[in-house]
């Protein structure tokens, strides 16, 4: 058993210092499949009983209701918090599951409107960590950013973060205000990261929070099949990776993180969450992954995944399983950094 002082932290940049794995709140409204708000809660007081404090959401996951959730956990426990939200994507990422397109939108007054409806939802004074989550192009990155440090000034986020920009957009926004964080996809079958961002990331003392760290859970093993995928409220069914031919092929990679668990007496997840912790400190990047699930136990067992160890060996299998990997992360990959470097 875990306890709160046993979960070590990691100093992200702008000295943001968090519990060395966060917890991703996402799908606590739904995007992959049915929720149970009572379970989600619950889900959410263990995370942080078990010292897991590094809480991610955004503005516009289930429509705000996320954001209403995380206020519940943090009504009587939001110093013991490191809140984390985002704002500019217009849209609900569950509406995906429909085919509706996402814009962006980084204009000063969208910056300043975005903070004051989340701080309401949220019911708190101050947001510790606040992303832009995506790039508006139609938007300098000085205005958006600059628009991020008055909220800093003001009292009203004490740190900021960028989402999916490009290695010239982080050099960019740095130029404006010091950069806690990077969030950006990254994990065994994610990795265009690596290219450009995060050694800019190195470079500039900006620290790295991997999303879907587990592969929006394709790397646990859980989907077998795309009748796994089959929840009206399940959009990875539309993603590149989850269709198709190609969900078949990636499932050869799962088998290959299966079978380096089953010689670690590990699970599938802490070997993703292992390889990624290898990874970034190969790379020399202070990175905090930001798992999510709907369920209390799995985040005990992603916790263990810091004690997870991987031989050389093992690396290297991983690594080929990676190259191996079929279709894109996106469908358009202009919407992430990856598709603009
Ligand atoms: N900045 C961005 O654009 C962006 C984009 C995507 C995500 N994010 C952030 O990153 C967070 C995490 O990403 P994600 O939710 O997309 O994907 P993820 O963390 O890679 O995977 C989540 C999925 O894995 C399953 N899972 C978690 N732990 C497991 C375990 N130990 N064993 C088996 N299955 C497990 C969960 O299912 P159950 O719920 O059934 O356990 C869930 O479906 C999000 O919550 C969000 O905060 C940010």
């Amino acid at each position: 058993m875990t306890s709160a002082n046993t979960v070590p932290t990691v100093t992200l940049g702008d000295e943001l210092i968090v519990s060395a794995i966060g917890f991703g709140a996402m799908a606590l409204t739904p995007v992959y499949g049915e929720v149970d708000d009572t379970e989600s809660l619950a889900t959410l007081h263990r995370t942080v009983d078990l010292g897991v404090t590094f809480i991610d959401t955004a503005n516009v996951y289930g429509g705000g209701n996320n954001e209403k959730l995380i206020a519940k956990l943090l009504a009587d426990r939001r110093d013991e918090v490191t809140l984390a939200t985002k704002f500019a994507i217009v849209g609900n990422p569950a509406d995906r599951a429909a085919g509706a397109p996402l814009t962006a939108r980084g204009d000063a007054a969208y910056v300043r409107q975005c903070i004051d409806e989340s701080l309401q939802r949220l019911q708190t004074d101050v947001v510790d960590l606040y992303y832009m989550h995506r790039r508006d192009v139609n938007v300098p990155i000085e205005e958006t950013v600059g628009a991020m440090a008055e909220l800093v000034a003001a009292g009203k986020v004490r740190h900021l973060g960028l989402s999916e920009v490009t290695a010239d957009e982080l050099r960019a926004a740095v130029a404006v205000h010091p950069i806690a964080a990077v969030q950006s996809e990254w994990s065994i079958w994610s990795r265009d990261v690596e290219t450009s961002v995060v050694p800019t990331a190195v470079e500039l003392s900006v620290g790295f929070v991997p999303y879907s760290p587990l592969g929006r859970g394709f790397l646990t093993g859980t989907v077998r099949s795309a009748a796994d995928l089959s929840s009206p409220t399940d959009f990875r069914r539309n993603m590149p990776r989850f269709s198709g031919g190609a969900l078949d092929a990636n499932l050869a990679v799962v088998e290959v993180v299966k079978s380096v668990a089953a010689q670690q007496d590990a699970t599938p997840a802490q070997v993703a969450l292992a390889w990624l912790r290898y990874r970034a400190e190969t790379l020399g990047v202070a990175s905090v992954p930001i798992p999510g699930t709907r369920r209390a136990a799995r985040v005990e067992e992603n916790l263990g995944s810091l004690s997870v160890t991987l031989n050389p060996d093992q690396l290297d299998t991983l690594d080929a399983a990676a190259a191996a990997v079929s279709g894109n992360r996106f469908t358009d990959m202009t919407w992430v950094s990856g598709g603009r470097e």
